[in-house]
């Protein structure tokens, strides 16, 4: 998290990758070991022949307390500076099922009921406008306008969440020259975060 913006712009590859490990069951703990010390998680294998362990490592681990807050606070401000910035930035939740992404990410409505289940998603609209408030002190020249879109995709299908009645064969993507379009979603202006999440 140290590189500077301009190194950033001429590594495409920049990508930060955090294992979080959920809480797990009494049968399962015997299988992973984490270090979070050097970022490194131990898969213990059983074989007929005895056991064998594997280590990889990653930019963060988070053990199994690792708070909502925490995920958020390690991860997102300095994206969200990036933003601010003109950089894309993006934040991909990959593991299998039940594994937690969802619960991560925050699109769980039910996280919204406590403060500290929030998740990335609603923390991150948080941060965001935040960050525009401070630059408008800075800079009150500028003028910001926020537009989402949410998109699901499954089976190779899309479908524009705010709007569940566009038809799939009407929402395309593409690809050209690294740039990701899509067409046939329709973008929304919002204001707050209670505007997002109605
Ligand atoms: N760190 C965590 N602490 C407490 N509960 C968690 C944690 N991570 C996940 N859970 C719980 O585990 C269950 C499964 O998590 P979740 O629904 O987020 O998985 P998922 O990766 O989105 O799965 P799917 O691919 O099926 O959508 C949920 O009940 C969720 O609340
Ligand atoms: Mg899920």
């Amino acid at each position: 998290m140290t590189e500077t913006i301009e190194e950033k712009e001429g590594n495409e590859s920049y990508m930060q990758v955090a294992i979080r490990i959920k809480p797990l069951d009494e049968n399962k703990k015997a299988c992973l070991q984490y270090i979070t010390e050097s970022n490194q998680i131990v898969i213990n294998k059983e074989h007929n022949s005895g056991s064998s362990k594997r280590t990889f490592s990653f930019d963060y681990i988070f053990g199994p307390s690792t708070t909502q807050e925490t995920i958020y606070n390690k991860l997102c401000p300095s994206l969200i500076n990036n933003f601010l910035d003109g950089i894309n930035i993006t934040v991909f939740a990959y593991g299998q099922t039940g594994t937690g992404k969802t619960y991560t990410m925050g699109s769980e409505t039910s996280s919204l009921n406590s403060k500290e289940s929030v998740g990335i998603i609603p923390r991150v609209i948080q941060g965001v406008y935040n960050g525009i408030e401070n630059k408008k002190t800075e800079l009150n020249e500028m003028e910001y306008v926020v537009k989402i879109m949410f998109i699901e995709i499954y089976q190779e299908q899309l479908r524009d969440l705010l709007h569940p009645d566009t038809p799939s064969k009407d929402i395309n993507i593409w690809e050209n020259n690294n740039t990701i379009t899509i067409s046939g979603i329709q973008e929304e202006v919002v204001n707050n975060l209670d505007e997002i999440l109605k």
